[in-house]
């Protein structure tokens, strides 16, 4: 029920596929923006409608270490903000700057891991997660380790998965094996999405669209109406993905209660 979304060192559109799964997920759902080198969803998309007094740096002042892992994770809910276009999704903001992400440390990484596999107990919220690229031992990696599912976003362009293999590297070595890692294609490109997952070595979860204009949406705040967005090819796509990838992880944690 934790869900990450990572790349490798290109911008393949991580933040833009986090949002478009987030507001189509067909269950109540908590985002968190855990890119090493600085959030871009409320900068983003929120661009001057949210404050940025709440997210990551301030649950983890609050979430002290010697706090119960339920109990940090209902912290969670008190360091999200709602978002507007979604009320059912509530956001934790990431870190401001690089800086700031050069000063959290494993340890509440780790700790946050802790508190997001708890959430959809603690909150009746499945779990949902940016991790930005993944380009050096830094970073999320203990919520990398707990994710469910880690979706390796990627461009159907040779660079691009040439940055995608660097990361499916890196994500071998840091969580033993690509168990839980498949590939998300995004956008056109001289490949096609089954061949770029053949490339990777790894099972293609799903392909999101080239769509300019809703992608601007996502990652930068542009204006479109309800309507022109419900429609548009990346929503419709996300629709699908989003209501695939939540009936699968409710599947594996019924079977994980079946199997004790
Ligand atoms: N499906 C898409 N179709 C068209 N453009 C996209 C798509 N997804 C992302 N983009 C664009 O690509 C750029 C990088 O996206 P972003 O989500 O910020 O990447 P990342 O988080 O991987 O750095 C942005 O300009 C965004 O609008
Ligand atoms: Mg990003």
């Amino acid at each position: 029920m934790l869900t990450v979304l990572a790349s490798g060192k290109a911008a393949p559109g991580v933040t833009t596929s986090t949002w478009a799964l987030a507001l189509t997920w067909p269950r109540p759902l908590l985002v968190a923006d855990c890119d090493l080198a600085g959030g871009d969803m409320v900068p983003g998309m929120l661009a001057g409608r949210l404050g940025v007094d709440r997210g990551l740096l301030s649950w983890s002042a609050s979430a002290r270490h010697d706090l119960p892992v339920a109990a940090a994770a209902a912290l969670l809910a008190e360091h999200a903000v709602q978002v507007p276009e979604r009320p059912q999704v509530s956001l934790i903001p990431g870190l401001a700057t690089s800086t700031q992400g050069g000063s959290f440390t494993n340890r509440a990484w780790g700790r946050l891991a802790a508190a997001l596999e708890e959430s959809p107990a603690s909150l009746g919220r499945d779990a949902l997660v940016d991790a930005g690229r993944l380009v050096s031992d830094r970073g999320c990696w203990p919520v990398l380790r707990a994710a469910d599912r880690v979706l390796l976003t990627v461009r159907p362009s040779v660079r691009s998965v040439h940055a995608a293999q660097d990361a499916a590297q890196r994500l071998r070595q840091e969580l033993g094996d690509l168990a839980a890692v498949s590939a998300l294609v995004v956008g056109a490109g001289p490949y096609s999405a089954g061949e770029v997952a053949k490339a990777l070595d790894l099972p293609l979860a799903g392909v999101l669209p080239e769509d300019r204009g809703t992608a601007a949406v996502l990652s930068d705040g542009a204006r479109l109406s309800t309507k022109a967005m419900q429609r548009s090819a990346l929503m419709r796509a996300a629709t699908s993905l989003a209501g695939r990838l939540a009936a699968s992880t409710e599947r594996s944690s019924e079977a994980a209660v079946v199997a004790g």
